[in-house]
């Protein structure tokens, strides 16, 4: 199974959960390309068999600035039943908690994607033990989610 990781990370936090997350699915032996989202190639993620899309929260829960492109994009792919899970990190400071990340998850609901109905949303980076297995069960759950759907898929 192939699965494609995209994320903004300002100060590493976003960054650290989209690698135990390519942690989990290698050893689960998912083929995982991670990438910053400022320098995705949008036709290539539509051929992957899963999604991941990673955010921190920015402004008053806005999308940080460097993932605007990405998501404008989104709306000329054929993202048909592709399935798409969405994490990210925040503060909970702020009234906002992880928005960017529902953000997310709305814009491929309307884009065509099949959207998991979880998502992973987590105070700063995943420094406990605790986050770090929150972090691994997201990713086998929805690793087990992608396989039920499989049938859905466009593999190209
Ligand atoms: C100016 C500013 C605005 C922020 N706004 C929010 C917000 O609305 N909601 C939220 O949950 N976190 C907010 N945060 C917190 C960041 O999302 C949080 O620090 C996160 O861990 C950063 O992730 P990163 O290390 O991947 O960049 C804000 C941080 C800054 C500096």
């Amino acid at each position: 199974m192939r699965i494609f990781i995209g994320y903004v990370s300002m100060s590493g936090n976003t960054e650290d959960i989209a690698n135990i997350l390519q942690d989990e699915l290698h050893a689960k032996g998912c083929e995982v390309v991670s990438e910053c989202l400022d320098t995705v190639d949008m036709e290539e993620i539509i051929t992957f068999n899963g999604i991941l899309i990673g955010s921190y929260t920015w402004g008053d829960g806005d999308l940080p600035y460097e993932a605007e492109d990405f998501y404008e994009e989104l709306d000329d792919l054929k993202l048909d039943s592709i399935p798409v899970a969405c994490f990210g990190s925040g503060d909970h400071a702020y009234p906002k908690f992880c928005a960017a990340v529902d953000t997310f998850a709305h814009k491929f609901k309307s884009c065509g994607a099949e959207v998991y109905n979880q998502t992973l949303k987590m105070e700063f980076g995943p420094e406990t033990n605790e986050q770090e297995l929150e972090c691994r069960e997201f990713a086998q759950t929805f690793y087990a989610w992608v396989k039920k759907t499989e049938g859905n898929i466009h593999h190209v």
